[in-house]
């Protein structure tokens, strides 16, 4: 079951898109930054065709900016008190997706539901996260811990487009992990963290390489 993958196309050949400009992408995160370390890592061997335009953070402390200050990339600081409302705060963010010519906008760990409409309509499945469960189990906050805690004996990973509701839009890929060997939350929390260290530098590559279509909840990839 190690790794055992939900089959869905995860291109590892260059397609069209790849004789273009990379994909131009803003990473969100809250803390510790360690899948935009992965996408950085991953842009810097060559295997993600992307450029990590800005990084936007919602708490000034996040371990996330000084990964990006070591490379180089913009900061913007978006801090939940400097807004009057959430809706204000994503319409900020929607502004610096906007300056930044930003074609995806990638959520490493960003911890706040995004709520703004005009954020959500301009960028409509150009925005993905990454949640540390297989969805619809285990939604929001302490997902791996939720698991072990439950006694699954699978869980795993899910990229995903956002939409208004938490941890709900369309599926773009899964990964399952065995955690049926841990011994702790903390040890299937690192476990499955792995996986997404491999997992989020190649579907953000894919994007680079062709394009996702929306059949309902159903999400299909079209090379090139
Ligand atoms: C990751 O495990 C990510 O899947 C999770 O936060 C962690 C961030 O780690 N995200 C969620 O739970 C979103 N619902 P990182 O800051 O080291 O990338």
């Amino acid at each position: 079951m190690e790794g055992r993958k939900i089959k869905i196309p995860m291109p590892s050949a260059l397609s069209s898109r790849s004789d273009r400009n990379p994909i131009r992408i803003a990473v969100l995160a809250s803390g510790r930054g360690s899948n935009f370390q992965a996408i950085i890592d991953s842009i810097k061997a060559g295997a993600c065709s992307a450029d990590i335009v800005v990084l936007i953070a919602n708490k000034p402390d996040a371990k996330a900016i000084g990964r990006a200050r070591e490379n180089n990339i913009p900061v913007e600081i978006v801090e939940r008190k400097s807004f009057p409302s959430r809706e204000a705060l994503d319409e900020r963010i929607k502004e610096l997706l906007d300056k930044y010519g930003v074609e995806l906008a990638v959520l490493a760990g960003y911890m706040l539901l995004l709520k703004g409409k005009k954020l959500l309509d301009s960028y409509r499945n150009r925005i993905i996260n990454i949640h540390p469960a297989l969805l619809p189990s285990f939604p929001g906050v302490d997902a791996q811990k939720q698991a072990f805690d439950y006694g699954a004996r699978i869980s795993g990973i899910t990229i995903h487009f956002v939409d208004e509701n938490l941890d709900a839009g369309p599926i773009i890929y899964q990964e399952a992990v065995d955690i049926s060997g841990c011994r702790t939350a903390e040890e299937a929390a690192h476990k499955i963290l792995e996986a997404e260290h491999r997992a989020y530098p190649k579907v953000v590559d894919s994007f680079a390489k062709g394009k996702y279509v929306l059949e309902g909840r159903r999400v299909k990839y079209v090379r090139g």
